[in-house]
């Protein structure tokens, strides 16, 4: 068995029947990937179609020259937020499940983020999609939020888990984390709820992948 992985730049008819093959294999089976119904071969070709053209980056992973794995990521639009991408829609066709094609189809593309200069990856699960979040977690993603029954599929409710990893910051940025200075800055008049304490530097920043945080918002204040 020969695996390989491919960055498509364009799309033809073969391709595009592999990629759909694919991801309805996954979708049928109840897998989170953005559609709660099998699309038709002219959805997935379109949304490949707009990935390859909108500066995404695309990963496959083939099995003997078959695609059987994918997986993206996207620099986010906003200006203020263009330092950040996601990964989004890693699926592994349910044959070649527990090959490790998940592991290399999200390395990949957190190597590809990271070439690009990308500063943080994003991804969102399903709270109920514990093999997704372990596979993350193996890779170093952090949970930073769980917002119970955000998704609905009919009836059913899912907690959005919201993962973070961080891989390097622009050396010229100056971090104000949570602090009450830098534009914008406001402080709270006395009397006012205390504002939230900020977390404790999750452990890979601290570790020298991001400089030290500035701190946490109360002990700014009162220097
Ligand atoms: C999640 C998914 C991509 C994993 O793909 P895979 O190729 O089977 O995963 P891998 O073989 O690369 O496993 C890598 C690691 O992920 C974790 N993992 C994967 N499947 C797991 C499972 N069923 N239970 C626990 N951990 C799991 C483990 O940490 C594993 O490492 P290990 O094998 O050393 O224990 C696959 O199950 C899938 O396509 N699911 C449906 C679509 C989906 O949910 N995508 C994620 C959207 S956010």
């Amino acid at each position: 068995m020969q695996l390989e992985l491919r960055w498509p730049t364009h799309l033809d008819d073969e391709l595009g029947r592999q990629i759909w093959a694919v991801v309805t294999d996954v979708v049928a089976d109840g897998g989170a990937v953005g559609w709660t119904t099998p699309p038709s071969r002219a959805v997935t070709d379109a949304w490949v179609n707009e990935l390859l053209s909108d500066g995404s980056r695309l990963v496959l992973a083939c099995r003997d020259g078959e695609v059987v794995a994918l997986g993206t990521w996207s620099r986010l639009p906003a200006e203020v937020l263009a330092h950040n991408g996601e990964i989004r829609r890693v699926m592994v066709h349910r044959s070649a499940r527990g090959l490790g094609l998940g592991r290399r189809i999200t390395t990949a593309l957190v190597e590809s983020a990271t070439e690009m200069g990308i500063e943080q990856l994003l991804c969102d699960v399903r709270g109920n999609n514990h093999a997704a979040i372990a596979l993350y977690r193996s890779l170093g993603f952090q949970e930073y939020g769980r917002l119970p029954d955000f998704l609905a599929v009919g009836e059913h409710r899912f907690d959005r888990v919201r993962m973070y990893l961080p891989l390097q910051m622009d050396p010229a940025a100056v971090r104000h984390g949570s602090r009450a200075e830098g534009p914008g800055a406001s402080t709270a008049r006395s009397g006012a709820a205390p504002s939230q304490t900020a977390p404790s530097p999750p452990s890979s920043h601290s570790e020298g992948r991001f400089p030290p945080d500035p701190g946490e918002p109360d002990a700014a204040i009162a220097t």
